[in-house]
């Protein structure tokens, strides 16, 4: 099977894979029933990742165009015996569109942490289902009157009591003085990320973001069409200055930060930093964005610096806020402060889009917010998080420490792991899998130097001690 792959090309490898074996198999060229090169063949062949070969061979698969076996191999379809040149081509409407697929690893990492028993997942950046607050939110269920709620849609820029709420919290707890008509109720974090990169820029324009950089908002940006820039995160954030410089090289639009214990870095930004950054961009009008989803995670003995968002008088700053880290991801619950102008136009796309979010779960939130229950349960939170971090950097500390360096964190749940030694990524990935522990390998990140995310707010405290066992085997096997 002659195939030919242009590494110049802007079309993903994988893409141009499953392009080109579509194309036989329409043409005939591979006949029905015929064997295919094994993945790793192919990847052989083509001096490609075994990884590549297989996300191509998922999604011929899931085209109905070539069949697997376990045992015997992969073969062409029988069902293709048919005309296929009459059926539409759901290739070329799957790939060529603007929107980016999830990165590869990622999604294997996710389809095995779905179907995984008794493994290890550091990767999946979500609370124990034992963190989350569920007696407090049955509760809360079990005294809502559903024939005293509106159930027409919500207002799409979220339900008035629940940006009442949001707004009288954003004070108290993180000093951001607002007004309920400036916030936007989103689902989740990542669709107020979404509709900033797709409703306030252009394809085309460019953006500063940190590097490394939370993974899920890379291919938000990337598949809006924006450029990327990075700024290099160093131990308090990164350097205000770079901003200036970005701007003047390639007339960056706006600036994005997540400085309180950064994904995946953990880092906190200085408060001399974030007034530096907030100066700068107001002296070149361009805007940041503050995706704050972990500041309410804060286990250590230093209060946090406030919120950019809170020195913010000129209404520069795009604030980002999220339950997903401190109450339940499930719930979708995100928040957005903005001018006043700015929620209009997002409210206006929600409208088109899908009419605001579920009426439930704002309900929820803002009982929640509202009660006393809610700082008792992040107070909670924080002090189991910090007795699994405790648990995690003594095993670290016992079995590792000769192969890895790592910060320890003072908040948030990631720790940013460098290993000591050359190393190499695939195989730490496979190997990883084998053993049925996950975590996050730094690549996806955009960091290539050697680092790996992982995550323990997930772990149950007596399985971290083996978990980390099972790390120091797969590292050693990789480096
Ligand atoms: C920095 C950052 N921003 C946004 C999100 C998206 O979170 P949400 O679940 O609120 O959409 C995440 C999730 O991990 C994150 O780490």
């Amino acid at each position: 099977m002659l195939l030919t792959i242009d590494r110049r090309s802007k079309k993903p490898i994988f893409k141009q894979i499953v392009n080109q074996i579509h194309q036989k198999i329409l043409s005939g060229e591979l006949a029905p029933n015929s064997r295919m090169l094994s993945e790793r063949e192919l990847a052989k062949t083509l001096s490609v990742n075994r990884m590549t070969v297989v996300r191509s061979y998922d999604e011929l698969q899931s085209l109905g165009l070539i069949e697997r076996f376990k045992g015997s191999g992969t073969f062409v379809a029988v069902a293709h015996k048919r005309d296929v040149s009459k059926l539409t081509n759901w290739t070329t409407y799957i790939n060529d569109n603007t929107f980016l697929t999830t990165n590869p690893i990622i999604q294997k990492i996710r389809e095995h942490s779905r179907t995984m028993t008794n493994g290890f997942d550091l990767a999946n950046g979500e609370l124990a289902p034992d963190l989350f607050p569920s007696n407090l939110l049955e509760a809360i269920m079990r005294r809502i009157s559903i024939s005293d709620i509106n159930l027409g849609y919500s207002p799409p820029e979220g339900i008035g009591d629940l940006r009442d709420s949001l707004c009288l919290s954003l004070d108290s707890r993180k000093s951001i003085k607002t007004t309920s008509a400036c916030i936007l109720i989103t689902s989740g974090a990542q669709q107020a990320l979404y509709l900033i990169a797709n409703c306030l820029l252009r394809p085309g324009d460019v953006i500063a973001i940190e590097s490394p950089s939370y993974n899920y908002s890379l291919s938000i940006f990337k598949s809006a069409g924006l450029k990327i820039v990075g700024l290099k995160v160093k131990k308090d954030g990164i350097d205000p200055k770079e901003i200036e410089h970005l701007y003047k090289s390639y007339n960056i639009k706006m600036i994005f930060l997540n400085p309180t214990y950064q994904n995946p870095t953990g880092t906190v930004m200085s408060s001399k930093k974030r007034i530096e950054v907030l100066r700068i961009s107001e002296r070149l009008r361009i805007p940041i964005v503050e995706d704050d989803p972990f500041s309410d995670l804060n286990y250590g003995t230093k209060a946090l610096p406030p919120p950019i968002k809170s020195y913010d008088d000129k209404e520069n700053v795009l604030y980002i806020g999220s339950f997903s880290k401190i109450v339940a991801s499930g719930l979708r619950i995100g928040w957005l402060v903005a001018p006043i102008e700015v929620i209009k136009k997002l409210s206006d796309v929600r409208q088109q889009i899908d009419f605001g979010l579920s009426i439930f779960p704002q309900i929820i939130a803002n009982e929640f917010v509202k009660s006393e229950s809610y700082t008792q349960h992040i107070e909670l939170v924080n002090d189991l998080l910090r007795f699994k971090r405790d648990i995690l950097v003594t095993a670290m500390n016992r079995e590792l420490k000769h192969l890895v360096q790592y910060q320890e964190p003072n908040g948030g749940f990631h720790l940013w792991v460098k290993l000591n030694n050359k190393y190499n990524e695939s195989k730490l990935i496979n190997e990883s899998f084998n053993n049925n522990l996950l975590f996050m390998p730094g690549s996806i990140y955009g960091d290539k130097n050697g680092y790996f995310r992982l995550t323990f707010a997930r772990l149950n405290n007596q399985d971290i001690d083996n978990a980390i066992e099972k790390l120091k085997l797969i590292i050693e096997k990789a480096t």
